[in-house]
């Protein structure tokens, strides 16, 4: 992969919390439009990465370039300008959604846009209910999160970030905390989104959709990517011994 082809880029990323180092050395690229499930056991550091990438987390060695923007180590310099671009850029979807409970499905859409990027709110409203009808649910505008089921919810959270227009969604792990029907509805926007040319960085254990919509499998442990290719390759005739353990009990 040339240097070009990159939107971002983690160049020996390196992150401890105290004696505990959680990202040893982490070097990957990932193109424009790809999609990315990342994969590996509890603890290898998952949560970590995708939190450098939109400054959630710092880290202590390396640097991440998402588009023109580069993110430095802590302690580089004021960063401040370069995480406000690459947020503008790459939005992250939770695995306990994150809505405001106080406020409608609508309302959480249209919050950051008006009161981030100051769009008028007449045109937050227009574009809140076109990104919920592409997430199927025009017609739960008025609901309150406590009102909607978990899927329904992790919609919302979906459309809440698209409205940020987006070039890239960080998703941890977005469909664990859902019902087997109500995971596929979730998988079914990702599915959208992807086909639609967004870059998408998963952290899932949905092993079947890995297979099914990744471009490349990662896989994360104690730190360090241990493999990574075609899902083909990677979940059918994994390298290393570690990898095989991981996937049979995902599987089991
Ligand atoms: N804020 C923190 N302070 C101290 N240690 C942390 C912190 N956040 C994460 N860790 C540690 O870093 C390591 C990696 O955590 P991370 O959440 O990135 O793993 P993960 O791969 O996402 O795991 P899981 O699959 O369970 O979500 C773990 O050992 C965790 O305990
Ligand atoms: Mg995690």
């Amino acid at each position: 992969m040339s240097e070009t082809d990159s939107f971002i880029a983690f160049d020996n990323v390196r992150k401890a919390f105290g004696e505990r180092v959680v990202l040893d050395g982490v070097t990957l690229s990932i193109r424009a439009g790809e999609t990315v499930a990342l994969l590996g056991p509890s603890g290898g550091g998952k949560s970590t990465l995708l939190r450098t990438v939109n400054a959630l987390c710092d880290f202590d060695a390396g640097a991440i370039c998402v588009g023109p923007h580069v993110l430095e180590s802590r302690g580089n310099g004021n960063q401040t300008e370069a995480v406000r671009q690459i947020r503008r850029l790459v939005g992250m979807v939770f695995q306990d959604f994150q809505l405001f409970p106080h406020l409608t499905a609508l309302e959480n859409i249209v919050e950051a846009p008006m009161h981030v990027a100051g769009k008028p709110r007449a045109a937050a409203v227009e574009t809140a209910r076109r990104l919920l009808e592409r997430v199927g649910l025009a017609d739960r505008e008025n609901a309150y999160p406590s009102q909607l089921s978990g899927g329904q919810k992790q919609r919302v959270a979906i459309a809440r970030t698209l409205a940020m227009e987006p070039t890239c969604l960080l998703c941890d792990e977005i469909t664990s905390a859902l019902d087997p029907e109500l995971k596929h509805e979730v998988l079914e926007v990702l599915d959208d989104l992807r086909r639609d040319g967004m870059t998408l960085i998963l952290v899932t254990h949905e092993i079947g959709f890995a297979r099914r919509a990744a471009d490349r499998v990662v896989v994360l442990c104690g730190g360090r990517i241990l493999e990574e290719g075609p899902p083909s390759q990677v979940l059918d005739a994994p390298r290393h011994e570690r990898t095989r353990q991981f996937l049979e009990r995902t599987l089991a």
